[in-house]
């Protein structure tokens, strides 16, 4: 039996979505509030979900406690109360919109999850707005 687990997660973070190769005109018409130079923060909601089959053993599909200890390593202490654009080495060069961020969680997480099993990353930006990354 195939069984999708999930784990809820969270961090504030700022940042700052702009391109320096735009001008101040276009990075706000493309960005509006988020291109505020002076960053921004959000609270950010994860949803860390790890489908597969359950092991008959334990009947878990993954042990919940190991996969909290993974987020906070990995995400959590990496990215909580942190300016992404600035202080985490995965935005140097790229955009920090939630779109990029579940992406580079993802990528984050996959090496530490069993590769039978399938990663998908909810991530929210704002309580009405998130995205999905399934890799
Ligand atoms: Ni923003």
């Amino acid at each position: 039996m195939t069984v999708t687990v999930s784990r809820k997660a969270h961090f504030n973070a700022a940042h700052r979505l702009f391109r320096s190769d735009w001008d101040d005109a276009k990075n706000e018409e493309v960005f509006g509030k988020c291109n505020n130079p002076f960053y921004h923060g959000h609270n950010y909601d994860l949803i860390v979900h790890v489908t597969g089959e359950i092991d008959k053993k334990t009947g878990y599909v993954m042990d919940m406690k190991v996969l909290k200890d993974i987020i906070k390593a990995e995400i959590e202490d990496a990215f909580d109360h942190k300016n992404l654009n600035e202080q985490v080495p995965e935005f140097k060069d790229l955009i920090p919109t939630a779109e990029n961020i579940a992406v580079v969680i993802w990528e984050k997480l996959r090496p530490h999850i069993s590769s039978d099993k399938k990663l998908e990353v909810t991530l929210y930006e704002t309580p009405r707005n998130y995205v999905v990354y399934k890799g």
